[in-house]
């Protein structure tokens, strides 16, 4: 049968698809919480691997659990076209960050399968661990060893807030696989995303071409004071290390506040001994600082650090500020971003290019292979909330404008 260009998805599948894998960690109202390897999580993984092979795809896993679905092409000596995102979510997280990319990637396969086409390279679609960095930081870890961002050893040593381990928990899901990290090398990857903030929605277009990610530093701060009786002590002789990060906190707002651009948040906080009567002797806080402009954001990280060390001394504080990860403003392919504007093009969607507050798997991948991703709009640009919602119509779109990528992508002549 001719290939009828463009190529459309069916999108009740995809809807159905989504919905289903929504039902694995459903909160009261209506996110999910699929901490990364969480048995939640594992399910999830279970099943998409369960759908893949009924996709005809082979499925593989990695050492640091990365999925990867693969439907064969013509050129099996080809490298990939991959596609795909994560299954692990916030712990107040939605249906869409994360599954809406993957299935996005099973419903190319089973489109193509369903109207016989065949494509040059292979099609992979990927379900990278650990995304998030909710439950393991930092976060896109698994496609961070994948793309030698960190080594094998870090990714599988990072430590949730008990202790764990990725590779302790990789073994208890039975997702520790045998293939060697970045074993395969991809021909491009595409990601199909949300916006997660308010610019589609705002302009009204239903997808947005990615130009590229903003960069990011992530710290963890410990503030050192001394535990002492909340009666008897006089507040002119307390060491108390929660008001002194209090301070740091709400400096940060005026230091995000600074830049248009600027983005800064604290959203882990421990108080120690986190007791009513006792003035707190050390607290810890996570601190993610955000801007499109390295230099901006370098600057944002200055000021942070002064401030706070004019805190402790001021107020006879310990003080340690450890940076946990750092991701410099990232452009994508120019050849894989022509693919997805001309994909959507083809099928008469308006769309406008931008760049992407959130940092995302492609981010990762596109060290090591052209990269470019597709974003569609969620509802008030709200995201990482159980109420994070999509419209059918626009799902559908995005993985529309995946499909035609994809397919132009790995049929494109090789040199
Ligand atoms: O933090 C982020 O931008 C992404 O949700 N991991
Ligand atoms: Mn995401
Ligand atoms: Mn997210």
């Amino acid at each position: 049968m001719p290939m009828q260009i463009p190529i459309r998805v069916d999108g009740q599948r995809l809807w159905e698809s989504l919905m289903r894998l929504a039902e694995i960690g459903a909160t009261p109202k209506g996110g999910c919480r699929r901490l990364a390897l969480s048995n939640e999580d594992r399910m999830a993984r279970e099943l998409f691997v369960a759908w893949a092979e009924e996709a005809n795809c082979e499925v593989s896993v990695d050492r640091m659990g990365n999925i990867f679905a693969r439907r064969p092409g013509s050129h099996p000596s080809l490298a990939p076209v991959a596609t795909g995102s994560h299954l692990d979510t916030q712990p107040n997280g939605g249906r869409f960050d994360g599954p809406l990319g993957v299935m996005c990637g099973l419903e190319v396969v089973r489109t193509l399968a369903d109207r016989g086409i065949e494509t040059r390279r292979p099609i992979e679609v990927v379900a990278w661990t650990n995304e998030e960095g909710s439950r393991f930081a930092p976060p896109m870890v698994g496609s961070g060893v994948f793309a030698g961002v960190f080594d094998l050893a870090y990714g599988l040593g990072r430590t949730d807030a008990d202790g764990l381990t990725i590779g302790e928990e990789l073994r208890r899901i039975g997702f520790d696989g045998a293939q060697d990290i970045g074993s395969h090398a991809f021909g491009s990857f595409f990601e199909v995303h949300i916006e997660q903030g308010p610019i589609l929605e705002a302009h009204g277009k239903r997808i947005g071409v990615v130009s590229g990610a903003q960069a990011q530093r992530w710290y963890e701060v410990t503030v050192r004071g001394q535990d002492a009786h909340a009666g008897t002590t006089p507040m002119d002789r307390r060491r108390d290390a929660l008001v002194g990060a209090s301070r740091i906190v709400t400096e940060l707002q005026s230091i995000g506040a600074a830049t248009t651009d600027g983005r800064a948040t604290v959203g882990v906080m421990r108080v120690e001994p986190n007791s009513r009567n006792t003035i707190p002797g050390e607290v810890f806080f996570s601190i993610d600082l955000r801007h499109p402009s390295d230099a901006a954001l370098s600057d944002m990280a200055a000021d942070m650090r002064k401030f706070a060390a004019g805190v402790a001394k001021d107020a006879g504080l310990g003080l340690d500020i450890h940076e946990i990860y750092y991701a410099p403003p990232l452009p994508f392919d120019p050849g894989a971003k022509r693919a997805v504007t001309s994909a959507a093009q083809s099928l008469g969607l308006e769309s406008m290019e931008i760049v992407s507050g959130a940092g995302h798997d492609a981010c990762h991948i596109a060290r090591v292979a052209p990269t470019a991703m597709v974003f569609i709009p969620c509802a008030g640009g709200i995201s990482h909330n159980e109420t994070e919602s999509a419209a059918p119509e626009d799902v559908t779109a995005g993985c529309d404008v995946l499909i035609n990528a994809i397919v132009e992508a790995a049929n494109a002549p090789t040199a």
